[in-house]
């Protein structure tokens, strides 16, 4: 089965395709400098961008894997489609493309929920064991699951307020580091040890499974505008300075998350001790530190780690693709009625059998 993947749902535009379970190319076209001139994901030049690329990309995905043109509509089984959650005009981009491939190749058409394809990447670099614990870390999104299949996801819980790749970027952005800052609080971080009395770690005390990331926020504030000698002056080009306290500083905020998200992933670990892995997944699961807290615990545990590997961590179509299908092959699929899902909706499960 070959299965075409097509990603929209933020900043990056993205198509792949996979063929039983096995990569066979992918092209992806990421607006984060755009963005980063603006300090955040603007979402008007989002879909404005998706708009421009997809073709394009489209066009060199096939030419990369040497499909032709007029082999195209015998090749695709299954066109699969990022249908959300994400900025509604980015998404309404890739499904309007994804309808359009799938009445035109004669391909089936399935629309995948972004954040289980995440956690489902890893899947095209090794088998994934079920059930499992999932930890989906990315910009918009601190999910924990129970994952009972490919298609059983059960949300075990949830950021109350911020991501936790919120958190990291905002952190960066108080001392003027470049958007997205998650991977600079990463490379800094790395340069010291962590002060892990720095910064709360919020709910981390309770037993429920809720993360909440804003009380970071407030105290990672009062810290900066105590120690102002800490914000750069201007967007640092490309070597990243060393003023010090920097390196303390994202050492201890990245350690404050990193924490986190261990605390609460060992409290899924010991309610379900039937758990074979964890499956750690989106942009936040490239953090080196956050890595080595989770491979510890499972370590602990007795558990697997599994993670991506970093560039299936972040947005991407493979993903997409090697989730669409599983979906395919066990039957699930959409009409050309499928709908986008904007952020703050549940994705129903609403397929045609
Ligand atoms: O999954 P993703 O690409 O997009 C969505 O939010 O859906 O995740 C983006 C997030 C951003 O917050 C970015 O700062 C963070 O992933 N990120 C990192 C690293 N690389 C990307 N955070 C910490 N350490 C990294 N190395
Ligand atoms: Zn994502």
């Amino acid at each position: 089965m070959i299965c075409l993947g097509v990603e929209t749902s933020c900043d990056e535009t993205a198509l792949a395709l996979v063929q039983d379970g096995v990569l066979l190319g992918e092209k992806l076209a990421s607006q984060e400098n755009l963005h980063a001139l603006f300090g955040g994901v603007v979402p008007e030049l989002a879909s404005r961008e998706h708009l421009r690329k997809a073709s394009a990309l489209f066009d060199a995905l096939f030419t990369q894997t040497g499909i032709q043109s007029v082999s195209l509509a015998a090749s695709v089984d299954v066109v699969a489609v990022a249908r959300g959650p994400g900025l509604l005009g980015s998404l309404l981009v890739g499904v309007n493309l994804a309808k359009g491939l799938a009445l035109g190749l004669g391909a089936k058409l399935v629309g995948v929920n972004h954040l289980h394809a995440h956690l489902l990447a890893a899947g095209l670099e090794r088998e994934l064991p079920f059930p499992s614990i999932g930890l989906l870390i990315s910009g918009g999104h601190t999910h924990l699951y129970y994952i009972r299949s490919p298609f059983e996801f059960e949300l075990l819980g949830r950021t109350l307020d911020d991501a936790a790749g919120e958190a990291l970027d905002k952190a960066a952005k108080m001392v003027n580091l470049p958007y997205p800052g998650g991977k600079y609080i990463d490379v800094l971080g790395s340069r010291a040890e962590p002060d892990k009395a720095l910064f709360p770690k919020p709910l981390t005390a309770g037993d429920g499974l809720d993360f909440s990331f804003s009380g970071l926020k407030s105290a990672v504030a009062r810290y900066v505008s105590e120690r102002p000698e800490l914000v750069l002056p201007a967007l640092p080009e490309s070597a990243l300075p060393d003023v010090p306290g920097l390196s303390l500083y994202c050492a201890s905020v990245n350690w404050a998350v990193a924490k986190t998200l261990s605390v609460k992933a060992g409290l899924a670990l010991a309610r379900n001790p039937e758990a074979k892995a964890l499956i750690v997944a989106g942009g936040v699961a490239a953090n080196s530190m956050i890595r080595r807290e989770l491979t510890d615990l499972c370590a602990k545990r007795g558990v697997e780690a599994i993670f991506p590997s970093r560039g299936l961590c972040t947005d991407n179509a493979a993903m997409i693709a090697v989730a669409g299908e599983q979906l395919a092959r066990s039957g699930r699929f959409h009409g050309f009625d499928l709908e986008a899902i904007p952020r703050g909706r549940a994705v129903p499960l609403d397929y045609v059998r």
